[in-house]
């Protein structure tokens, strides 16, 4: 058997999936075959021009059922970072990963972003919650329902690793902040920015008045994009050298989280430009967020993980509640509507 791996990336010029295709680019490795799926053919001809040796690219949607099935069905490993509310999407890439190992009878490895927007709790602001979800705990991540947001797909994913063709594991990032590096951010390839974060502060702009839900007591993990990255290249070089530590399916669940912050901390920073504080009304919500119930809801909700898994495979995040508010009063600074 070639000992080449074929790593397809979905999302790899996004904000997250940048910094993590761009490691994968910075490593040279003869014995990696990269392609990207990407639906943007500026971004492809940007790519082209960086000659890549080793990166091949396709154009379109992960939302064209029989390319994403065929490329899956192509690939080792797949990093699926474009939109974890997409249940088709996932479907594609789940059927795909079937195709592959009906084909090669080798388990091809799944690694999907998903968020902790699934812990909501239905705060919209009003309290700060005690519990923190452990990604230990599995029974305690279980008890979230379906209707929880991005649980279903989470959930099509996990059962297709029970239904014992595929390895998956789910990296749940709480709210990402931090300017990403990299090749692709260097050249001016991948999103800059926190696109979903971006819109708060452009609404809060717009209104002239800091937005949140409710009283902003809610608290949310936070993570460095940077971090992120780390986290997902330790995974991947965990489940390739078979680490025992290693859970993947329903113990293959991964938080993202090195910091908890008070939402009306976050406000305190954009209300120093944006003026002076004022809790969003549903109107609202559905002119500057449409068609985003997750968004929306996150904004106002508990989320607070504990990494441990990460952890224990060796992630050291260093950043702090403190240099993240300091990170956003400086980007609050520059901001340009
Ligand atoms: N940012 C956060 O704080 C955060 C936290 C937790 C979870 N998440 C989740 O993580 C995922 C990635 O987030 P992000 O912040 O990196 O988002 P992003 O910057 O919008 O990146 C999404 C990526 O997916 C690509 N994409 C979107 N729709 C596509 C389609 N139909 N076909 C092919 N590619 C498509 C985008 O292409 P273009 O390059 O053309 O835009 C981009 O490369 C999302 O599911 C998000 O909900 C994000």
């Amino acid at each position: 058997m070639s000992s080449v791996k074929n790593i397809l990336f979905i999302g790899g010029t996004g904000y997250i999936g940048g910094p993590i295709l761009s490691r994968f680019i910075e490593r040279e490795d003869p014995n990696l075959s990269l392609t990207a799926l990407v639906r943007s053919p500026e971004k492809v001809e940007k790519l082209h021009k960086l000659n890549v040796r080793g990166l091949k690219l396709v154009i379109g949607s992960h939302n064209d059922v029989p390319l994403v099935e065929r490329l899956v069905s192509e690939a080792d490993v797949v990093f699926s970072m474009a939109d974890c509310d997409d249940l088709q999407a996932a479907e594609s890439i789940l059927r795909g990963l079937k195709r592959r190992c009906e084909v090669t009878h080798v388990k091809p490895i799944l690694i999907h972003m998903s968020g902790t927007g699934c812990l909501a709790d239905g705060a919209q602001g009003a309290f700060s919650s005690e519990t923190v979800y452990s990604d230990l705990d599995v029974a305690q991540i279980e008890t979230l329902p379906a209707t929880q947001p991005h649980r279903n797909v989470d959930l099509a994913i996990v059962e297709a690793d029970n239904q014992g063709y595929t390895e998956t594991y789910i990296v749940l990032p709480g709210l990402v902040l931090g300017t990403p590096h990299g090749i692709l951010a260097r050249e001016g390839v991948q999103n800059p920015t926190n696109l979903a974060f971006a819109a708060l502060i452009r609404a809060s702009f717009k209104r002239g008045a800091a937005g949140l839900r409710g009283e902003g007591k809610n608290i949310i993990a936070v993570a460095d994009v940077t971090e992120v990255a780390d986290l997902v290249e330790i995974l991947y070089d965990s489940v390739i050298a078979n680490t025992a530590e290693v859970g993947h399916g329903r113990y293959g669940y991964h938080f993202v989280s090195s910091a908890d912050i008070i939402f009306e901390k976050i406000v305190d920073v954009i209300e120093s430009r944006a003026g002076k504080r004022r809790a969003f009304t549903q109107e609202e919500l559905d002119l500057y967020f449409p068609n985003q119930p997750s968004l929306q809801a996150f904004f106002g909700d508990n989320g607070r993980a504990d990494s441990a898994r990460a952890r224990a495979l060796g992630w050291k995040p260093v950043k702090a509640t403190e240099e993240f508010l300091l990170t956003l009063r400086d980007e609050i600074e520059h901001w340009q509507l």
